[in-house]
């Protein structure tokens, strides 16, 4: 399939549960300021506020966390000039789009999806039908815009080869090259960051103790209690970055401190090996606190003036509705809709 013939353009989206952490600035936002600085691509960023209601969202926190994932993006140097920012919400055409490709995708396909038999585990019955769902309206998401590449984290990596297959199968129902298959982009500076109180668990916003995160929201002093209180081995560290092998937590520790500084772990253990935690922790909490300072003040302003905020999402949707329509309008037609 020709998928060269599609220009190169990047859809990437967060839901809005929760606050952001620094596991969304160092694995996912990171990655998509980079891929704005790169001529190579339009980037179009989403506030993925539909996905977030397959679970239960408290209104007044989700509006909450909407306005904060996008004061985040833009205090982290999303700039909505030169990327499309907006909530998906805003833009009906992606659930349009979304019912349409629940009628492509194959229910012995949703069933493969190991997030949400992870999310759903022995409550399988009792979640919501939109939770199953959601793979088809994600591939909706990244499709709409015809978008070629799609930055995530490892574990959504099904799903985006999901997409390609519900791209790919309609396709060839129609008999169309209408669709490209989408790339899941996953090398690249982004990181996953891990649980500060049980290193094989990613970082999340969504985790039940506060204590296993850091937000991007939070103050100084919290940032350095939570860094003191991270779970560590007794031992210093090691020498070297093989000296770190099963030691999840140490090197979770040292790979967030190369995140933060823009160095390779390499160049971290070349300054800290063999330091003990009483040492380290304490850097590596005042660089947090030095590279958050700036974000967490910005997205303060931002936050303190959400008409400025909601303005900036309300025109970043029109762009995206600009770019939407057309592609909506023609996958309508070759379905054979009378519109
Ligand atoms: N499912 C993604 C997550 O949980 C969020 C998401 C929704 C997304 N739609 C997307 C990511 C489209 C990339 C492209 O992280």
């Amino acid at each position: 399939m020709a998928d060269t013939a599609f220009a190169p353009r990047v859809f990437s989206g967060i839901k809005p549960s929760g606050g952001l952490t620094l596991g969304n600035y160092l694995g996912a936002i990171k990655r998509w300021v980079e891929m704005q600085e790169d001529p190579t691509y339009e980037t179009i960023y989403c506030v993925v506020d539909m996905h977030a209601v397959t679970v239960w969202q408290d209104p007044a926190d989700l509006r909450r966390a909407t306005r904060e994932v996008a004061a985040s993006m833009i205090a982290s140097g999303i700039d909505p000039e030169r990327s499309i920012l907006f909530n998906q919400a805003r833009v009906p055409a992606h659930t349009e789009l979304g019912w349409l490709f629940s009628c492509v995708a194959r229910v012995g396909w949703m069933n493969r999806m190991t997030q949400f038999k992870d999310k759903a585990g022995k409550n399988a019955e009792k979640v919501s039908l939109g939770l199953y769902a959601y793979p088809a309206l994600m591939a909706a998401d990244i499709l709409l815009y015809h978008a070629t590449h799609v930055p995530v984290g490892e574990d959504q990596k099904q799903h985006v080869e999901l997409t390609r297959d519900i791209a790919a199968k309609f396709n060839h129902d129609y008999g169309v090259d209408f669709f490209p298959i989408t790339e899941p982009v996953t090398e690249g500076p982004a990181m996953r960051v891990m649980n500060l109180r049980d290193g094989s668990k990613k970082m999340s916003k969504s985790g039940e103790s506060d204590m296993e995160r850091i937000n991007m929201l939070d103050d100084a002093d919290t940032i350095a209690k939570k860094f003191k209180k991270a779970k560590t081995d007794p031992e210093p560290l090691s020498s070297d970055l093989a000296g770190l092998a099963g030691r999840p937590e140490a090197r979770n520790l040292v790979d967030i401190y190369a995140g933060l500084a823009d160095i390779s772990a390499e160049a971290v253990m070349a300054e800290y090996g063999g330091s003990g935690w009483g040492v380290f922790k304490p850097a590596l909490a005042d660089l947090a606190v030095a590279k958050l300072a700036p974000v967490s003040d910005e997205m303060r302003r931002l936050l303190d003036a959400p008409e400025e905020l909601d303005a900036i999402m309300a025109r970043g949707a029109e762009r995206a509705d600009e770019i939407a329509q057309p592609i909506l309008a023609r996958t309508y037609d070759i379905m054979g809709f009378v519109r």
